[in-house]
């Protein structure tokens, strides 16, 4: 039985998780949002700061809400890469701390691959091999999952990551910040036929298009047009833009992760990130890849955006197979998923 505390700095909410075994025993998340949505976007050194305050209650409130006591823990983790400096030190330093005076293993985990096990948390029996698409802020990645640790990217966005188009989408109709949940409500109550919008697709040099890499930044213009044309006439038509907005960015995913896991004979899509809550890809991808055998697995809604449950089981598995990181790591703001390898041992 292997049970991980792990510790979420990476951006801009604090978390602290226990998980034993792949489930969840509890999972604090402390969001920021409110401090930076003046901004408009995450502001670095206030984030660092706000991680300073808030880990030491959270960790102290899972441990409290999980039951247990630091002997029933075998390892800490913490989120070491990618993601803002400043805030992965606070986490990570919290936890090399509680791993010397706790005198248990300390494990770094890379942000994705957390991202990339929150499946693990809904579907225990879920193993490798399988594809992943990671939708976030920050990523728009289709993976093959080959095993705990190997990690090839099949595919990618040229531009905007999933989660960063809903985003700017959702600043072009004064919907506030972070966009993707407030479409998503929008969306519920549009007509996604409204309006017909490119799909950004990627052309090769030799003709034709790239199967597996996503563009959004010529949807993001083309919403900033008609956004512009239709608030000459009034008001904006909001579920109905976000409707046919949420539809076209699902169907693209859809498509690029069918197509995927049918070259490389994958039964099992597993997706991940904050876009893994959306109900339009939800529908969409779910309908047709049981029309081509395909299991679809999204994680438990609550785990979709950053939370330190993900981290915890990522570490866990880690952990399981006898890794371990030296206390002597340090954080990266950027790292490819083919180097989690290099975080232990
Ligand atoms: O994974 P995440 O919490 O943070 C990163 O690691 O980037 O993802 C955050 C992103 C934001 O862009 C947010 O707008 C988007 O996930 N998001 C959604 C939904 N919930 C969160 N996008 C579409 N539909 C949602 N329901
Ligand atoms: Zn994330």
């Amino acid at each position: 039985m292997t049970t991980v505390l792990a510790i979420e700095t990476s951006c801009d909410e604090t978390a602290v998780a226990i998980v034993k075994e792949r489930q969840v025993l509890s999972s604090v998340v402390s969001s920021q949002i409110e401090l930076h949505r003046t901004y408009g976007g995450v502001v670095p050194e206030l984030a660092s700061r706000q991680h300073l305050e808030t880990v030491n209650p959270a960790i102290a409130q899972a441990l409290a809400e999980s039951g247990l006591t630091w002997s029933q823990i075998d390892g800490i983790a913490a989120t070491v890469a990618p993601g803002l400096v400043g805030a992965l030190l606070v986490g990570a330093m919290a936890a090399k701390t509680l791993a010397l005076l706790q005198e248990k293993p300390f494990l770094g985990v890379h942000h994705l691959e957390g991202h990339i096990c929150a499946s693990y948390l809904e579907q225990p029996r879920l193993q490798p091999p399988f594809l992943c698409l990671l939708v976030s802020g920050g990523h728009t990645s289709l993976i093959h999952v080959e095993a705990q640790g190997q990690y090839k990217t099949l595919g990618q966005t040229r531009d905007d990551a999933a989660g960063e188009a809903f985003d700017k989408v959702a600043r072009l109709m004064d919907l506030g910040y972070p966009g993707g949940p407030v479409i998503d409500r929008l969306a519920q109550r549009g007509d996604p036929q409204a309006f017909k919008l490119p799909e950004g697709r990627i052309s090769l040099p030799g003709g034709g298009y790239h199967p597996y890499d996503s563009s959004f930044s010529g949807l993001k213009t083309a919403m900033l047009r008609l956004t512009d044309r239709l608030k000459l006439d009034g008001d904006l038509p909001k579920a109905d833009l976000s409707a046919s907005f949420q539809v076209t960015v699902a169907k693209a995913l859809t498509k690029r992760a069918i197509a995927c896991a049918k070259d490389f004979s994958l039964k099992t899509i597993a997706v991940g990130g904050g876009v893994a809550a959306n109900s339009g890809l939800r529908q969409l991808l779910t309908a047709t890849a049981a029309s081509q055998g395909i299991e679809v697995l999204f994680p438990p809604l609550g785990l979709c955006t950053d939370n330190a449950a993900m981290i915890a089981c990522a570490a866990a598995e880690h952990l399981a197979l006898g890794r371990t990181s030296s206390l002597k790591l340090s954080v990266q703001s950027r790292m490819p998923l083919e180097k989690v390898m290099e975080l232990y041992g």
